[in-house]
Formats: C-alpha cells, structure tokens, sequence
C-alpha cells in the first residue's frame, strides 16, 4: 500500500553486484538494494511484471523483472540501444543506480494451471518468457508440456545460452532451437522461428495450450499467423507490448494504447485483447 507521505516516483537506491555478457550489445546485471528493507519489500513478483531503472541524470527506462522466487538473485539482462540503457552498461560493480516498482500486470500462471505452455521467442524476446519458463519448470507439475521454440540471427546471439542447453537435455520440457544463418560449428536447424513448427519431429501442443509469444514485430506477426493456422485461439496466445514509458504507474498517458495504459493494464495481453486495442501487428 503506498502511504501518503510516500513519493511514488522516488527510486530507491541499488548497487551493481556484478555483470555477466549475453550476447553482443546485451548483458546481465546482477543488483541489490543498499537499504535491506527495500530488498526485504522486494522479494516477490511475477513473470512478465517490470521496473523502471534509473540512471542518475539521464533517465530512467523499463526493464523485465525475473520471477522471484525462485530466482535467489534480482537482475536485469539489458540491450544497449540508446541513452539510458547505454549509461547501464558502462556502471562498474560498486556504482549505484535506480530502481522503483515491480510494475504492470505480469503474466497470470495460475491462470495456465493444467495446460500445456508453448513458448515461442525470438532474439531478446526470450528475456520476458525465460521468467515464464522458469516459473512454469519451478511448478512443474501445475503444468502439462511444457514447449519451447526459439530463434536467433546467429549462434552467437542466442540468449540464456547455459539455460537453453539445460532445457534441451531435461526431461520432460520440449525444446527447439534454430539460426536464420548458421555458422560452421552450427548443427542445429536453419530457418525462422515457425519453421520448427513444421518439422516431421514436431508435434506442437495447441488444443489444451497457451502461446506465449516475443520476440522483433516481424517475427510476431508471422508466428501470430501460424498459431491462429495451427488452430489457436486468439485469446489462448499471450504477449508483452513495449511502449515508451514516463511514469510507470498509469498517471502521464505516455504508453496509452486506445483505452489501455500498457503500464498498469499490461504489458501482458492476449492477442484477443491487442486486436482489439487496434494493435494488430
Ligand atoms: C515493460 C517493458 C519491459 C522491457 N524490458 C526490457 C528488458 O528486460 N531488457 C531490455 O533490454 N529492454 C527492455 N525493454 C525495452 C527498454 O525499455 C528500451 O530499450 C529502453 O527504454 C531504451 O532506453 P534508452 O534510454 O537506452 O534509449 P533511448 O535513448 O530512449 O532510445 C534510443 C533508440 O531506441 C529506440 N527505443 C527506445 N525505447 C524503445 C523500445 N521500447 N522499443 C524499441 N525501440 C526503442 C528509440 O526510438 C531510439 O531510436 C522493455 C520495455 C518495456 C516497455
Ligand atoms: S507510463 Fe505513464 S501512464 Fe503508463
């Protein structure tokens, strides 16, 4: 509950613990919170929620939360791709920046309950749905297939590299992972993200599933088209919208869609909602 005294757009102050690379131009940042009792507050959010991370005089910008728990540790895996982003991947363990939130509705899990879940990512698509698989493998039983399919430019840009040979060789989790262009050291398939869906080997889960897609609007737009094929239905696909955000909170209507303030009613849809948001990308 906020308190009236409180300032809602305050971010409170974290310090950098350490930085893994992903792949080029992305990397990990792992991170706490100076005051042990923000860290304490700060303990439990769900897949697909948000903060807005601050760079101290340049800006702030949204960032992917992973599910706690059950991850132990809190990070952001972050792309450079302009001002503030770039101020991040410069900070040095020790500095310190911004955090404020958990934010935005996240992705409804118990909601999936009994169903099986295809993933379908794309290039740093996988940052908000590795959250979702993380989650879904820590409820394993709640859950019946659990499908992933993902793609990248290149070898070298597939994300979460560790944690996708560790879903490839695990039990019970269907994994699919193909290149646009591959390289010599590459044995894998070749091709766009749906082409998988049409490998002899193949059998995607759809009548009782959910499809949580992410991933570049091209791929979005192709895959969106082969799921509705394959038979599902709009509302049983989820995604995350980006928007450019101020405020994070719903109160400056910079990330308003139509009636739908992405920050507060989102970022996760159905794709039954984004059509009807006009968003049909
Ligand atoms: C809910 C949510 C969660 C997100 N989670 C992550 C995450 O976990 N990791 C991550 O790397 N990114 C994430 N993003 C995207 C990230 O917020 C933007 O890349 C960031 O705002 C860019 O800030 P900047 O100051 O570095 O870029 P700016 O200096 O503001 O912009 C640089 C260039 O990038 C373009 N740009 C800015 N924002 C976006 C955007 N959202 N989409 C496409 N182009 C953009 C600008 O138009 C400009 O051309 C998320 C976005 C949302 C809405
Ligand atoms: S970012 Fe301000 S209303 Fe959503």
């Amino acid at each position: 509950m906020i308190r009236a005294s409180e300032n809602i757009y305050e971010p409170k102050i974290a310090v950098l613990d350490r930085v893994t690379d992903e792949i080029p131009e992305v990397k990990t940042f792992y991170w706490h919170f100076e005051d042990p009792l923000e860290q304490e507050k700060f303990r439990k959010f769900r897949p697909g929620q948000f903060a807005q991370v601050s760079l101290f005089g340049i800006g702030e910008f949204p960032a992917s939360l992973p599910p706690r728990p059950p991850e132990k540790e809190t990070f952001f895996t972050i792309r450079r791709v302009g001002s503030c982003t770039g101020a991040l991947h410069e900070l040095k363990p020790g500095q310190r920046f911004g955090v404020r939130g958990p934010y935005g509705n996240g992705f409804p899990m118990e909601s999936y309950e009994g169903r099986d879940l295809v993933f379908v990512a794309g290039g740093i698509g996988l940052i908000p749905l590795r959250s979702c698989i993380i989650y879904a493998i820590a409820h394993r039983k709640k859950y019946g297939r659990i499908q992933i399919f993902y793609g990248a430019r290149r070898p070298g840009e597939l994300m979460y590299i560790e944690d996708l040979r560790r879903w490839e060789a695990a039990a019970g989790i269907e994994c699919y992972l193909t290149v646009d262009q591959a390289d010599a050291d590459w044995k894998g398939h070749v091709g766009v993200v749906g082409s998988l869906f049409k490998r002899p080997d193949v059998d995607v889960a759809v009548a009782n599933a959910t499809a949580f897609v992410c991933g570049p609007p091209v791929m979005f737009r192709f895959v969106i088209k082969d799921l509705l094929e394959m038979g599902f239905h709009p509302r049983d696909i989820v995604s995350t919208l980006e928007r450019y955000m101020k405020c994070g909170v719903g109160k400056c209507g910079h990330c308003c869609i139509g009636v739908a303030y992405v920050c507060v009613d989102g970022p996760v849809f159905t794709y039954e909602q984004i059509r009807k948001l006009g968003e049909d990308i």
